[in-house]
């Protein structure tokens, strides 16, 4: 089952001002592998749009058609208009298109200054920036997402929930309008997670459009304004936050059919929770089985 975009998000946006990036049947085969099937959407200048779903949903493969990490099978993706398939992700970076890998991947014999600078270099305002200026830039964005104190580090010295700050610090330095955030948040806790949301707020502060991968559901519901759900790489539903997580289907997809059946006849679990939970165990289960190699 598929839920339009609804009235109550359509509200608010203008009519007149056209998507920056428009996804039509993307579709991407490993093999016998569907890893994205026949997906659409669109998203906006300015939103923050969260891309939920379990794992092996396709999340991490639509972002990399997005990012030219990975060719579509079939279907287009159009940003500002033109299509970007079978552009490499360089030329996509300073095109205004960055992202972070759910797999960090600093340069690990560099510092944390360093890695920021190298993305300076390669992003949008590159091509005009002397090393100099991409110091500059790197210093900047460090103070931006709190790593200050982190400037001189070596990267691998990081612990990972700073590692992954670092992975958003050299994607913003790429000054993107266009940001896409692979689960930046997994293994951060209670006051760690309102920090990052802080973070995400600020960076849409500036401007960028945001898409965000997240299993943290109080991140989905307190920073998104729109959420696409996939399930075995179909979009599943689309919606606010509060109509995707009291969404059948979604339930479904994260908790299967018995669950859905025990609570469609009562009062709505709360959502949110259960997904929460539910992927909290998949994970533990699943440990070790996200290797690096799985990202492209
Ligand atoms: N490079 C690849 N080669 C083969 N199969 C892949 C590759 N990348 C992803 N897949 C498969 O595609 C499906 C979707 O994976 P992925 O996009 O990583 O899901 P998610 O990010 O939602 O967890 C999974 O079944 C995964 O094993
Ligand atoms: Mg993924």
């Amino acid at each position: 089952m598929t839920v339009g975009t609804t009235p109550s998000v359509e509200r608010g946006r203008d009519a007149n001002v056209p998507p920056l990036l428009q996804i039509r049947d993307a579709t991407k085969r490993y093999g016998g592998v569907m890893a994205v099937q026949g997906i659409s959407f669109d998203i906006y200048p300015g939103e923050i749009l969260g891309l939920i779903g379990p794992n092996g949903a396709g999340k991490t493969t639509l972002i990399n058609l997005i990012t030219g990490t990975a060719k579509p099978t079939h279907g287009t993706i159009t940003f500002e208009g033109r299509s970007i398939v079978g552009r490499r992700p360089y030329v996509l970076g300073r095109g205004g298109i960055a992202r972070t890998f759910q797999i960090v991947r600093p340069f690990a014999n560099l510092t944390v200054r360093e890695n920021v600078a190298v993305g300076a270099m390669y992003g949008a305002g590159g091509a005009r920036r002397s090393t100099a200026e991409a110091f500059r830039k790197a210093d900047e964005v460090i103070d931006f997402v709190h790593l200050g104190a982190q400037r001189g580090a070596s990267a691998d010295s990081l612990p990972v929930a700073w590692r992954k700050r670092l992975e958003v610090a050299k994607a913003l330095a790429m000054e993107p309008k266009l940001l896409l955030l692979d689960e930046v948040m997994a293994g951060l806790r209670g006051t760690e997670i309102d920090q990052a949301m802080e973070l995400i707020r600020a960076i849409s502060a500036r401007g960028i459009t945001i898409v965000i991968i997240e299993h943290v559901m109080k991140v989905i519901v307190g920073v998104c304004e729109r959420v696409v759900v996939l399930d075995y790489g179909k979009k599943i539903a689309e919606g606010t936050p509060g109509e995707v997580t009291s969404n059948p289907a979604v339930i479904e997809a994260y908790l299967g059919k018995k669950y859905a059946q025990e609570h469609r006849a009562g009062a709505p679990p709360t959502a949110a929770a259960a997904i929460e939970e539910e992927i909290r165990a998949a994970e533990t289960e699943g440990a070790g089985k996200d290797e690096p190699g799985r990202q492209f």
